[in-house]
């Protein structure tokens, strides 16, 4: 795959520690961590589970396409943590495909389910049964995720500084 080397997108589902290896990442490296989940709630002033309530996740869909167009077109290189639906819209995909690296976070749906019982509160979509909503979402999305990925890293069982360091091996 040739792409231009630009950005550090981090994608995957929920859970797989994105937002956590991507601050670990950013700090190391000296440079901006853009979240899109946060980009989507600094916005509009609204959570995310806000907007999912209020307008429902289509307009939630349309902010991710936002937050995601507005991080990639960032001067300097940044680290993109990319939110687990951001691979859903083909318009996503296609600006994902234009930028590397592009790093899937794999992670086992059980262990998934395990890690989001942290009480963070911007995962409406997990209100019922958490576990069968991640195994179906595993299933739906794994393609996508791997459409997109330029690297692959399962994370399954490892600490989010290891996983940082694997990240900083590949781009030497
Ligand atoms: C979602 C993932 C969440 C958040 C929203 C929907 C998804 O972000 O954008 O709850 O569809 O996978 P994280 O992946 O950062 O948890």
């Amino acid at each position: 795959m040739n792409r231009p080397a630009n950005h550090i997108v981090l994608i995957g589902m929920m859970g797989s520690g994105k937002s956590t290896v991507g601050r670990i990442l950013a700090s190391r490296l000296g440079v901006d961590l853009k979240d899109s989940d946060a980009m989507i709630e600094a916005t509009t002033g609204r959570t995310v589970r806000e907007i999912f309530a209020a307008d429902g996740e289509p307009a939630f869909r349309a902010f991710e396409t936002q937050a995601l167009q507005q991080a990639l077109a960032t001067n300097e290189r940044c680290v993109i943590a990319g939110a687990g639906g951001i691979v859903l819209a083909a318009e996503n995909r296609l600006l994902l495909k234009s930028t590397s690296p592009v790093i899937w976070l794999r992670c086992d749906p059980v262990e998934l389910a395990r890690r989001v019982m942290d009480g963070s509160t911007h995962r409406p979509l997990l209100a019922e049964d958490p576990v069968g909503v991640l195994k179906k979402m595993h299933l739906d999305r794994a393609t996508l995720y791997g459409e997109v990925a330029t690297n692959i890293i399962d994370v399954d069982g490892r600490a989010p500084s290891e996983i940082a360091d694997e990240i900083q091996e590949l781009l030497k």
